[in-house]
């Protein structure tokens, strides 16, 4: 299983739609990629079992879905401002830009060359002005990560749900870093996706919970079809972690180009609740609307037995979802050699995860009657609700079959000319290539169960 390499992940998912390049037309823009039309369905599907595993299933977790612009204050009393940044040096000769991290035996990575400056920060969070006036007076950040929006509206959600501790606010949303250097095809990218959940808990638990959610997050990853043998954990030693972190253990991943992060779990303690909460009494904007009580200024949860506030910890499991759907792809992905010796590609994504539940083919192409019949079982099967049903009318049915397992479909409903007459249809599984002929009438109860039965682990 997996794939050799990242060249063959990336021809897959060019030729079957999954991820194109951006502006690909224009010669492509570097660190930003499209999702094709079986791409956002993965994609999709993979952050539709994050929710639900967060937010649905746990009942103490609450759902949030903020904007990406954000005020500038809010990344500075974050801390980003002022540390979010990049080592980076320039090379006299080629004038080409590269991480400090990034340079082996003191010579530029492009030519080779000695002669380079200094290291000096770079910060990575992008820029965007506000309103109709260009002359940098007025501007907002595109957020670097979603998880200070949550802290900035954690009084509102606390006031809005009554929550005690622990709880925890899940958000899903786009995020920006201006990468010095992207690469490795979707795993550092300028544009991307976060999963994060932020976690409150009582001063003293954080440990535990900190141990409890990297427990819990490697149990999700292998549910997702990660197997186990590729996944490991890292403690971050202390000067690789970011200026919030008391402590982090990173997931890892053994990516097509080597062993590196997948999810990040840290201990962010009340480093950002406390910051916010010490500007908005310093800049007095509290005050002002609420003259209650002092607590009101505070960024806290207070307890309804002993009545004292408390500024919470925060427990925060960060995923990224293109590293998910490119460590999704590649543990699917297999090369298996048949019994008749050919060879097939064939992706084993687990069906929750598959951009398409079943294609249902017509045994001939333009056939009316197959192709009726094909039709009305595709509508029927499209409205349970289980995903998308795809009417594939390409008329040869092994290229069908081919097609499909490189894609992940798990069953493919072969419409045939007994099916005009006994109204059954054959079930091919993807994984086993085994077939079964079952009355058109089972179908959706055959469908339902297999697809729930073999995307539980
Ligand atoms: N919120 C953590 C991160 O973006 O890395």
């Amino acid at each position: 299983m997996t794939a050799q390499n990242m060249d063959e992940l990336v021809a897959l998912c060019k030729r079957r739609g999954f991820l194109y390049q951006s502006s690909e037309l224009y010669g492509g823009l570097q660190g930003a990629y499209d999702f094709g039309p079986l791409g956002v369905e993965l994609k999709n599907n993979l952050k539709a079992a994050w929710w639900s595993a967060m937010v649905h299933e746990r009942d103490d977790i609450e759902g949030l879905d903020a904007s990406i612009l954000t005020h500038p204050a809010v990344l500075r009393y974050s801390g980003h401002e002022a540390t979010f940044t990049d080592p980076l040096v320039d090379c006299r000769d080629c004038k080409k830009r590269s991480r400090a991290d990034h340079i082996v035996d003191g010579k530029c990575p492009f030519c080779g060359s000695t002669s380079l400056t200094e290291p000096r920060p770079f910060n990575l969070m992008f820029k965007t002005t506000i309103g109709p006036v260009e002359d940098g007076a007025e501007f907002a950040y595109l957020r670097p990560e979603t998880a200070q929006a949550i802290f900035t509206n954690f009084k509102n959600v606390v006031d809005s749900t009554s929550r005690q501790l622990p709880f925890g606010i899940a958000q899903v949303g786009k995020a920006f870093r201006n990468e010095i250097t992207p690469r490795s095809f979707i795993f550092r990218v300028r544009e991307f996706e976060q999963m994060e959940l932020e976690f409150f808990v009582e001063p003293g638990r954080d440990e535990q919970w900190h141990h409890e959610w990297v427990q819990r997050r490697l149990d999700w990853w292998r549910e997702q079809g990660v197997s186990s043998n590729h996944l490991s954990r890292y403690d971050v030693p202390e000067d690789e972690r970011a200026h919030y972190s008391k402590a982090t253990v990173d997931i890892m991943y053994q990516f097509p180009h080597g062993v590196e992060e997948l999810e990040g779990v840290a201990n962010r303690t009340d480093f950002d609740l406390g910051s916010h909460t010490k500007q908005q009494a310093e800049l007095n904007i509290q005050a002002q609307v609420e003259a209650n009580t002092d607590s009101t200024a505070k960024l806290a949860v207070q307890d309804r037995t002993t009545n004292q506030w408390i500024v919470p910890f925060v427990i925060e499991p960060s995923a990224g979802v293109e590293r998910g759907v490119l460590a999704v792809l590649n543990d699917a992905y297999t090369n298996e050699v048949l019994e008749d010796g050919k060879s097939r590609i064939v992706l084993r994504l687990k069906p929750h995860l598959a951009p398409i539940k079943a294609a249902v083919i017509p045994l001939k192409r333009n056939h009316e009657g197959l192709v009726e019949k094909a039709q009305s079982v595709r509508i029927k099967l499209q409205r349970l609700g289980i995903g998308r049903i795809f009417f594939e009318n390409s008329g040869n049915i092994g290229k069908s079959y081919r097609k499909h397992d490189e894609v992940g479909t798990p069953f493919c409903i072969t419409v045939d000319f007994d099916t005009l007459d006994s109204d059954t249809v054959t079930i091919r599984d993807r994984d086993s290539m085994s077939q079964i002929r079952l009355a058109c009438d089972e179908l959706p109860a055959y469908l339902i169960d297999e697809l729930q039965s073999k995307s539980s682990i």
